[in-house]
Formats: C-alpha cells, sequence, structure tokens
C-alpha cells in the first residue's frame, strides 16, 4: 500500500540552559503532529521524561488510526463499526497485515493457507502435558507460541516469514482451545477443515470425542465480530512490546510471546476477566453497586472500575458502543437473561453520571462488555484473555512486520534519570 507523503511541516522551538534548538515536527495523515526530539541528547545532553510514554510517539505507522477525543477508530482507513458489519475476521487480518481489502480470489488463498495450516505439530501435544491442571491458559498461549520457534527455525527470508504469520493465525485457536482442554482434563480436539475460522474454535472448545458439537451460526459470527473488535489497537502495552521485542531481531513467534504476556496484565487485556470477576463480586456482596462505585473512587482503596477508563479514550471507547448493542441482540436471540449484564448497565449508568468519572473522563472500555457477551456463548472465564489474544494476534504481526520493514527502526533501548546513590568505595563483609 502506498502511504501517504508524511514530511515535516513546521518547527518547534526549545530553550534549554540559554541555547535554543530547532525540532522538527512530523504531521500524519490525519493530521496529529509530533515534535522529533531524536538530536535533543547529542545537542543538549538532556532527555525527555514521559513514564508510561503518554507522550511519546515510538514510530510511524500505517496501520491503525485512534482519535480518542473523537471515540475514532479505523484499520488502514476502514472505520472499526463497519469493518465489525460487514466483515470477517480473516478479511480484516489480510486488511491489517496487506494494508489493502482483499479480494475474493486473495482471501480464498488465504482462508485455505489459514485451514491447512491449524493444526499443531503431533509433539505439541506432550509439551502441553507438561504443564499444571489448574495452569492459566494465557501463560500455557505464550509458552507454547514461544515454543512455535523450536519447530519453524528456518532464516528470516520473505517467504519463511509469510509461513510464519499463517502459521500464528492458523495455530493460535488450536493452542488456545487445547490450553482449555488441558486445564479440564479433555482429550484435544483436532481442527476441523470444513468449518470457518470461528466455528472451528468453537468446535475444538466445545466438542469431545464422545459427542461432536454442533456449531450455532450466531455464536460463530459474535465470536468472529470480537475478533474483529480486538484485531489492532496501534501501540498499547502488548503491541509495543511486540515492536520492542522484535527490535532486537528477535524473530515473530519470540516477539509475539512477549505481546501475550503483557497482554495478560489486569491493567490490559486481563481488565475482562476482571471485569466479570468484579460483577460476580457486586452480586456476591448483595447487589450494591454504588458501594463499589465509592469505592472504586476511594484513593485509600485499590480497588479500580474494571472495563472503565482507556489511555487514549476520553469520550466513548467505540467498541464499547458496538458491543454493548451486541451484547443485548446475543443474549436476546440466545433467550439469555444476564444478572451480570443487569449490574454492568447499572454500574455504567451510575459512574457515569458520578463527578469523579465525569471529570477523570473514565468510560466503559472494550474490556466492560466483551466478557458478558464471552460469559452468554459458554467461554469459560479463564479463557476471555484468550479470546482478546486471538483477535490481536494480525494486529501484532502487521505492526511488527512494519517495524522490521521500517528503515528508520532502531533497537528499542530507552534512557533513564539515575537516582541511586553517587560512588562510593566498597565496605568489606567483616566492616558492615
Ligand atoms: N477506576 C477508578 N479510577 C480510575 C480508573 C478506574 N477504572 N482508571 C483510572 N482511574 C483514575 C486513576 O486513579 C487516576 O486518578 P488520579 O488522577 O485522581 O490519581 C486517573 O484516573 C488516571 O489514571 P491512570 O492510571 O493514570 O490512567 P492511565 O491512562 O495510566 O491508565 C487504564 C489507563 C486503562 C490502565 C486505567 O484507566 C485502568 O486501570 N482501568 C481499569 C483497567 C481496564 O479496564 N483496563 C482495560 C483497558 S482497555 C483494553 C486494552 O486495550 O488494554
Amino acid at each position: 500500500m502506498s502511504s501517504p507523503t508524511i514530511s515535516p511541516t513546521t518547527t518547534a522551538t526549545l530553550e534549554y540552559n540559554g541555547k535554543s534548538l530547532a525540532l522538527p515536527v512530523t504531521t500524519g495523515s490525519e493530521g496529529e503532529a509530533g515534535i522529533d526530539i531524536s538530536q535533543l541528547r547529542a545537542k543538549t545532553g538532556a532527555i525527555t521524561m514521559d513514564p508510561g510514554f503518554g507522550n511519546t510517539g515510538a514510530c510511524k505507522s500505517a496501520i491503525t488510526f485512534i482519535d480518542g477525543e473523537r471515540g475514532i477508530l479505523q484499520y488502514r482507513g476502514y472505520p472499526i463499526d463497519e469493518l465489525a458489519e460487514k466483515s470477517t475476521f480473516l478479511e480484516v487480518a489480510w486488511l491489517l497485515i496487506y494494508g489493502e481489502l482483499p479480494t475474493a480470489a486473495q482471501l480464498k488463498e488465504f482462508h485455505e493457507l489459514i485451514t491447512v495450516h491449524s493444526m499443531v505439530h503431533q509433539d505439541f501435544n506432550r509439551f502441553f502435558e507438561g504443564f499444571p491442571k489448574d495452569a492459566h491458559p494465557m501463560p500455557v498461549c505464550a509458552s507454547a507460541v514461544a515454543a512455535l520457534a523450536t519447530f519453524y527455525q528456518q532464516p528470516e527470508t520473505d517467504n519463511n516469514l509469510r509461513e510464519s504469520m499463517i502459521r500464528l493465525i492458523a495455530k493460535m485457536p488450536t493452542i488456545a482451545s487445547y490450553s482449555y482442554k488441558h486445564s479440564i482434563g479433555q482429550p484435544f480436539m483436532y481442527p476441523m477443515n470444513a468449518l470457518d475460522y470461528s466455528s472451528n474454535f468453537l468446535r475444538m472448545m466445545f466438542a469431545t470425542p464422545c459427542e461432536d458439537y454442533v456449531v450455532n451460526p450466531v455464536l460463530a459470527k459474535a465470536i468472529d465480530m470480537l475478533l474483529i473488535l480486538h484485531a489492532d489497537h496501534e501501540q498499547n502495552c502488548s503491541t509495543s512490546t511486540v515492536r520492542v521485542v522484535g527490535s532486537s531481531r528477535a524473530n515473530l513467534f519470540a516477539s509475539v510471546s512477549a505481546g501475550i504476556s503483557a497482554l495478560w496484565g489486569p491493567l490490559h487485556g486481563g481488565a475482562n476477566q476482571q471485569v466479570i470477576e468484579m460483577l460476580d463480586h457486586i452480586e456476591a456482596e448483595g447487589g450494591d453497586v454504588q458501594k463499589f462505585v465509592n469505592k472504586a473512587k476511594d484513593k485509600k482503596d485499590n480497588s479500580r472500575l474494571m472495563g472503565f477508563g482507556h489511555r487514549v479514550y476520553k469520550n466513548f471507547d467505540p467498541r464499547a458502543v458496538i458491543l454493548k448493542k451486541s451484547c443485548t441482540d446475543v443474549l436476546n436471540t440466545l433467550g439469555i437473561k444476564s444478572r451480570q449484564l443487569e449490574i454492568a448497565m447499572q454500574l455504567e449508568e451510575i459512574a457515569l453520571k458520578d463527578d469523579y468519572f465525569i471529570s477523570h473522563k473514565l468510560y466503559p472500555n472494550v474490556d466492560f462488555y466483551s466478557g458478558i457477551i464471552y460469559k452468554a456463548l459458554g467461554i469459560p472465564v479463564n479463557m476471555f484473555t484468550v479470546m482478546f489474544t486471538m483477535g490481536r494476534m494480525p494486529g501484532w504481526i502487521a505492526q511488527w512486520i512494519e517495524m522490521r520493514k521500517d528503515p528508520e527502526t532502531r533497537i528499542v533501548r530507552p534512557r533513564q534519570i539515575y537516582t541511586g546513590a553517587t560512588k562510593r568505595a566498597y565496605v568489606p563483609m567483616n566492616k558492615r
């Protein structure tokens, strides 16, 4: 894809220690400006401080655009709501990786490739057996993806890279379902080539050798839509991790495995499991939603309203808007009444009228409603973040490839301001 030309349009001036430094400003295709400080240390001896990198642009990227103030999310220019409604996960995966929507022939070939690569090596079964029975599926998935690097050790040519990327997308549902089957002590189910991506995953999760599982197309469609909503989100914690690890020229499997570990954290992808646990906790404590909201506001209490707040979205998360609607649709279609949805809606109503949440610009994020749908679809709670992982896979791959092809990429190596002891003499043991 040819990306719009990005060129310095103006300069910013920095005054420091009596010196003036002109800094070029780079403007993106949607108008955001970045002050280029790459010469700052060389010219002034100083570095910038930005804990959590809230103001730091680490790369230029043509994949995903987010406007957090206006609640806009676009993959390669296409609005997320249109993709969620009209596309399929594999079509979106292609779009993210190759930059354009696929033709029918390209999508057919892609689908066939994903299908034929969905089995994992038989030796993988023994690998899974080594994990404790109560192992959380997320570290199991991270380990399994890292282990793929031991099965595919070819040099990094374009062709091998293409195969690695196909393998990752193809095998992720198999690895995810194996991690679940292992945790409940059931035999692994092999993928079935006749099924589409999401149906195949559902069958591998819920079929047993004794009884096949007939996939409800409503469920498969809902899973596919959820995967699309999670497919990329520009430079978030896990994607930045994938880029950071890849910047050392580590291979794709190793980089993505690190991303899975980052995603597991409760402030990132792990929040979807935490949301359901929070809703269950509120219910178990008698359903007093206001009491929990007060706890979340209390700075002496560690509780946060899980599924609320976002580093980038400051008015609404467009993914949460889509999910709230589809939550009601899916539950109605399946004829399920969910106490968790009732509590979630009360929680949202109270929080959105509360001065604390208004002034802190805290709104429901993607994880607030996704867990309720997963629950309704029968996905076990400890698999929620694995679902996020499956969805995010094409985004991580697209970002990793973009990083590796970018001539401006350097190994990521931030600086620090040292605050420890200054130089002192070693004290022998008998004098301490
Ligand atoms: N409940 C209560 N207070 C909150 C919350 C919350 N969920 N989120 C932020 N705050 C407060 C925080 O205490 C701080 O208050 P103050 O300025 O008075 O000290 C202020 O809002 C700013 O918080 P922050 O932690 O500096 O904000 P951040 O941009 O670093 O963190 C966040 C963003 C998503 C980690 C955070 O909002 C949070 O912890 N949310 C709950 C976890 C969650 O739902 N995570 C999923 C994010 S969406 C999926 C993904 O892409 O990862």
